[in-house]
């Protein structure tokens, strides 16, 4: 059905653009530039029919349009054949709610997450984080060098999820390796994606009997505790399923904007020095870092024939919610391409817009504030040791995976 192997270069973006394009994945915002003046919202036959649309205003109209581009398979690659035949598949469908979700289902799983995720209850984690990334930035400070993606950022949204959902917080690395395999690789080897979705879920089911037995004063046990709209109790494969989705949702997406901030200062001493001696500035600084590199990119499946500005999407169609390209658009954005420290009009929309809106954001931005501000305390002057050492990762999140700096 489709190649992700196809590594044809792209003649024209308008009707054939590549979101895996080495290049596109280094540094999208050209093309969204060219799309945006010629055809603004582009199509593509790789891999399955898509649409890439580029402005602010269409990204946000058609992540408003529910049902008829629905999220039951929001990942930007179409569903593996062996996640079709599963049996759980088939009763459950992708079964990460909320995000795989439509109404109604959606807004009762939505419901019962919201609570976990609110300011109050997400600054009890910031000590924690705290104390994580000072232990990380202890374990390479006499080194005089390290990876700010694979050492630091990388190694601080597992351990927070795994305290937040009250799993096993020496299995980090493992959670990240599974995360990676499902999000990253997984998205060019569906074996590699159907194998580690499945190790992620066998753990979860693990933990949620284990909960069921032994309730405690967790997420986990909490989710079980509670009812559907009908008062029944909520199905554990559904726990098991809500559970999975803070692990995905939950890692990548940090580790890389925490990734990318540290690859900004580190290439920009400007920015580097005003937020070092004027650390205030954090609250602007990260909204603006959230802006210009933000990782996250869904996608939504068409239920019905759907025609959007003289654009006619068929059913089984695919539209990518390029998140990332709206915020680069001059029409919402004052000189967008140019990375504004103290920006202060910045109504981005890195987390999404419409009923998915991301849940986390509360806990994404803490970590995004303690993880940057610890860093600068500690270590306020940094560069890249070699800059073609850096790698970045892309497609579904986009961020930096290595990035070696001197201090
Ligand atoms: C900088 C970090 C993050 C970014 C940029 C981000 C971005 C997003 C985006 C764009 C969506 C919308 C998905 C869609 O429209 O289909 C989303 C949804 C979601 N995110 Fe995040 N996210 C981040 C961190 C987190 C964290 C830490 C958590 C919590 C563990 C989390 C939990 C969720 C959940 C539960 C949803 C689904 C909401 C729904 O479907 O109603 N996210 N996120």
């Amino acid at each position: 059905m489709y190649d992700m192997s196809d590594t044809q270069p792209v003649d024209d973006w308008a009707t054939d653009y590549d979101i895996f394009d080495a290049d596109y994945i280094t540094d999208p915002t050209a093309v969204w530039g060219e799309l945006r003046e010629r055809c603004p919202i582009a199509h593509t036959e790789r891999r399955q029919s898509s649409f890439l649309p580029t402005r602010y205003e269409d990204v946000q109209a058609l992540a408003k349009m529910v049902p008829e581009l629905s999220s039951a398979d929001p990942l930007v690659v179409p569903l593996p054949e062996a996640v079709r035949n599963d049996p759980v598949f088939q009763e459950y469908g992708a079964n990460s709610p909320p995000i795989t979700s439509d109404p109604p289902d959606h807004t009762w799983t939505r419901r019962l997450l919201l609570p976990h995720f609110s300011p109050k209850v997400i600054d009890a984690h910031r000590d924690f984080t705290e104390r994580r990334c000072n232990d990380l930035i202890d374990r390479f400070i006499d080194d005089g060098e390290g990876d700010a993606a694979g050492d630091y950022a990388q190694q601080i949204p597992a351990a927070v999820i795994a305290n937040l959902l009250g799993v096993d917080e020496t299995r980090v690395d493992e959670f990240t390796f599974w995360v990676r395999n499902v999000l990253e690789f997984g998205l060019s080897e569906p074996e590699l994606r159907v194998k580690y979705r499945d190790v992620i879920r066998d753990f979860f089911r693990a933990e949620v009997a284990d909960r069921q037995e032994n309730p405690r004063d967790d997420l986990i046990s909490h989710l079980l505790a509670a009812t559907d709209p009908d008062g029944n109790p909520i199905k554990p494969e559904t726990v098991v399923g809500m559970c999975n989705l803070q692990l995905v949702a939950g890692i990548d997406t940090t580790w890389s904007s925490i990734g990318s901030a540290l690859w900004h200062l580190a290439t920009h001493p400007d920015d580097r020095h005003r937020l070092a001696a004027e650390p205030d500035l954090m609250p602007t600084a990260l909204e603006e870092f959230l802006r210009f590199y933000s990782p996250v990119t869904m996608a939504r499946v068409l239920t019905e024939e759907v025609e959007y500005n003289g654009v006619k999407m068929c059913p089984g169609d695919k539209v990518i919610m390029n998140f990332p390209g709206a915020n680069h658009d001059p029409e919402a954005f004052e000189e967008p391409e140019r990375f504004i420290i103290d920006r202060a009009r910045n109504r981005h929309i890195a987390f999404g817009s419409g009923i998915h809106r991301c849940a986390g954001s509360n806990l994404a931005r803490l970590e995004m504030d303690v993880a940057i501000s610890t860093w600068m305390e500690r270590i306020p002057e940094f560069e890249i040791i070699d800059p073609e050492d850096v790698t970045w990762a892309g497609g579904q999140v986009r961020g930096p995976r290595r990035v070696r700096v001197r201090f």
